[in-house]
């Protein structure tokens, strides 16, 4: 049997560190209830003139250099991010050309936080049907150009960065088990108001930024985050007292803690990040991976449970021997 293995990971973070004592200087906050309400204590954040496609190529050439390949050998590109560089090209393809990979598919997946794991998904199905051989997945986010920073309700949340894998065929697992989930009708709950086919040239437009209900989302993530993962763990087989660890997206400590607890998981053996890079949206899970490779955490053998929920409501998860 063909499992898609990652053999390296990468990731890359603004050099622009936001601390919650920034923030208390420009909106109503405290660190005190940033800290307790969420667990973040800083965020990086992009230039001016820094993009997603930018950062994609930083931490892919990380995961490529660690992956021991060439950019030749890559034979499909996937991004998933909710802030591309334009509306087209997408993102994936201006990251193939800037790094010189040979034409290949170049995908973009939109599914706000989700999207790394909806795209770690996709490349996961074209390694086991054959059809790729090499493939470089990013989750990125310049969410920080989304937000309105007048906002206290979401400007404390969000951070930019990006993280990266590649992943090739493997007679040794492995990804074991996927699973990946949507609700529309949560719409309203988080969006972004403007897209290419709706009041993209209306008066005001530039001032549109993220809405969220946060207290509604936070319900409906901590619900579903913990089906989520016992889900994947039922349709492998394996029970949840075999996971090494837990690589959650990191949007609040709070959800996160759900999590564990749903799965009897102590905190020791989750991967965090919150503290430092914030909800990163679709950079959060590879980045939280490339975080506990290259500390040393997590080995060559043991088994991960990634998951990742967003706007959409979108869902999934990625279980894996790493
Ligand atoms: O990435 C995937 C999707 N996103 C999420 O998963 C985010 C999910 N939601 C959350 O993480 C939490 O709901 C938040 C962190 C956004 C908010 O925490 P909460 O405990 O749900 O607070 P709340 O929205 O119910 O607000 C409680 C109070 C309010 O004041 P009143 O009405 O009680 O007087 C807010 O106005 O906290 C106030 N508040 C703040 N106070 C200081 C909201 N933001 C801030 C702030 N600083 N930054």
């Amino acid at each position: 049997m063909t499992y898609t293995k990652i053999v390296g990971t990468g990731r890359y973070l603004p050099e622009r560190i936001l601390t919650n004592f920034d923030l208390e200087k420009m909106v109503d906050t405290t660190d005190e209830w940033i800290r307790t309400r969420t667990g973040v204590e800083r965020r990086h954040v992009v230039a001016a003139e820094q993009t997603t496609s930018d950062m994609c190529v930083e931490a892919a050439k990380i995961a490529i250099d660690d992956a021991g390949i060439k950019v030749t050998d890559i034979d499909m590109v996937l991004v998933g991010t909710t802030s591309p560089d334009l509306i087209f090209p997408n993102c994936a393809t201006l990251v193939q050309h800037r790094l010189g990979i040979p034409a290949c598919p170049a995908i973009g997946m939109e599914a706000a936080c989700t999207s790394f794991i909806y795209a770690l998904t996709t490349a996961d199905k074209f390694i086991k049907a054959g059809e790729a051989k090499c493939a470089l997945v990013i989750g990125a986010e310049c969410i920080s150009k989304l937000v309105d920073w007048t906002d206290r309700n979401t400007c404390v949340l969000f951070g930019d960065g990006a993280g990266a894998v590649i992943v090739r065929p493997s007679e040794e697992p492995g990804i074991v088990a996927t699973h990946l989930g949507a609700d529309g009708q949560y719409k309203d709950l988080l969006y972004y108001p403007v897209g290419a086919s709706k009041d993209l040239h209306k008066a005001g437009t530039d001032q549109a930024s993220i809405m969220m209900t946060g207290n509604e989302v936070f319900k409906v993530a901590v619900k579903t985050l913990g089906n989520v993962a016992t889900e994947v763990l039922a349709k492998a087989g394996i029970h949840q007292d075999e996971l090494d660890w837990l690589v959650p997206h990191q949007a609040n400590i709070r959800i996160i803690q759900a999590t564990a607890k749903r799965l009897d998981l102590p905190l020791e053996k989750v991967i965090l990040t919150v503290q430092d890079h914030g909800n990163t949206s679709a950079a959060s899970v590879p980045m939280a991976l490339d975080v506990g490779r290259r500390d040393g955490r997590i080995k060559p053998g043991q088994l991960v449970l990634m998951e990742a929920f967003g706007g959409g409501f979108t869902w999934g998860s990625v279980l894996l021997r790493m």
